[in-house]
């Protein structure tokens, strides 16, 4: 693989192509940064920029949201969905404040130490707050490096070291070219080198493709499913959330039976809210956590 033709071919596609992403603009405070990042794990864009832009402008520092109480970041988490991110962003936020003098670090470890940023945040924040050379690895990444330099038609289940050995191998030495050649494949697994359906007729690197060259095999082993949702506890709990969410204060647990007819589904859901610290009980029934 030319490796500096892989990234010319991938950046200059990115500057024509790119989305224009508030987080990614040049400037974009490092907490609003690691706040995008933490949104951006698990949920879509276009459900993350109106909470990302009304969490960043409510609390602009990490102080602001450590003085705030807990149950107003799940409150303002809204429907993101796994909302103990709000809780674990909250708790980054003290650890700045307290650890840090109010100020995000900009070093790796110092980064996965906080709560709620594992490998791939840390990275990113390094990369694309402060220009940190080095690999930020998310699904996207690493079924463009599967595809483009593997050959493969997608990743394997979990992270390998191969795949991050490649990651830093194909990392641009210059450190001004590193952290734009990763959003950048980023954002082309998340705009053509898509898991289903890819745009190969429109792929900036499909003469460089190994994965074209070896005529696009398909995936080997099982398709994988989507997790189910309808009747889970995931769905029950986040409808109790919600109800929660809309309260002014506490919520009888007789109101919250209309959220569920199943009662040991109900006071399941319920007991691992109060358990993950999302509510708590009080004598009036359940409320956010104060
Ligand atoms: N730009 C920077 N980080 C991103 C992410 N995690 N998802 C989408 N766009 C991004």
């Amino acid at each position: 693989m030319d490796a500096a033709a892989l990234h010319r071919a991938v950046l200059d596609w990115y500057g024509t192509s790119a989305r224009d992403l508030p987080w990614r603009r040049p400037g974009t405070d490092p907490w609003a940064v690691l706040v995008s990042e933490v949104m951006l794990q698990q949920t879509p864009v276009a459900r993350v920029e109106p909470v990302w832009r009304e969490w960043v402008a409510r609390w602009p520092t990490p102080a602001s949201l450590a003085a705030a109480a807990p149950g107003d970041a799940v409150r303002a988490w809204g429907r993101l969905g796994y909302p103990r991110r709000a809780l674990r962003l909250h708790a980054a936020a003290v650890a700045v404040a307290q650890r840090h003098g109010g100020v995000v670090p900009d070093d790796v470890e110092q980064l996965r130490a906080l709560p709620g940023v594992g490998a791939y945040t840390a990275a990113a924040v390094a990369a694309f707050a402060f220009g940190r050379r080095c690999a930020v690895v998310d699904t996207n990444v690493r079924r463009v490096h599967a595809r483009a330099v593997t050959g493969a038609a997608s990743p394997a289940p979990a992270l390998t070291a191969a795949e991050t050995a490649l990651a830093v191998a194909l990392l641009p030495e210059d450190a001004a070219t590193a952290a734009p050649w990763s959003v950048a494949a980023m954002e082309l697994g998340a705009l053509v080198c898509t898991a289903r359906a890819p745009r190969c007729g429109s792929c900036p690197v499909l003469d460089l493709c190994a994965w074209q060259r070896a005529g696009a095999p398909p995936e080997q082993g099982p398709a994988r499913r989507g997790q189910a949702w309808a009747g889970t506890d995931r769905q029950v709990r986040g409808r109790l959330l919600a109800v929660l969410r809309e309260a002014d204060g506490a919520v009888p647990a007789a109101a919250l039976e209309a959220v569920e007819d199943d009662d040991a589904q109900r006071s399941r859901c319920l007991a691992s809210l109060v358990e993950d610290g999302l509510a708590e009980e009080v004598p009036e029934g359940y409320r956010l956590p104060a």
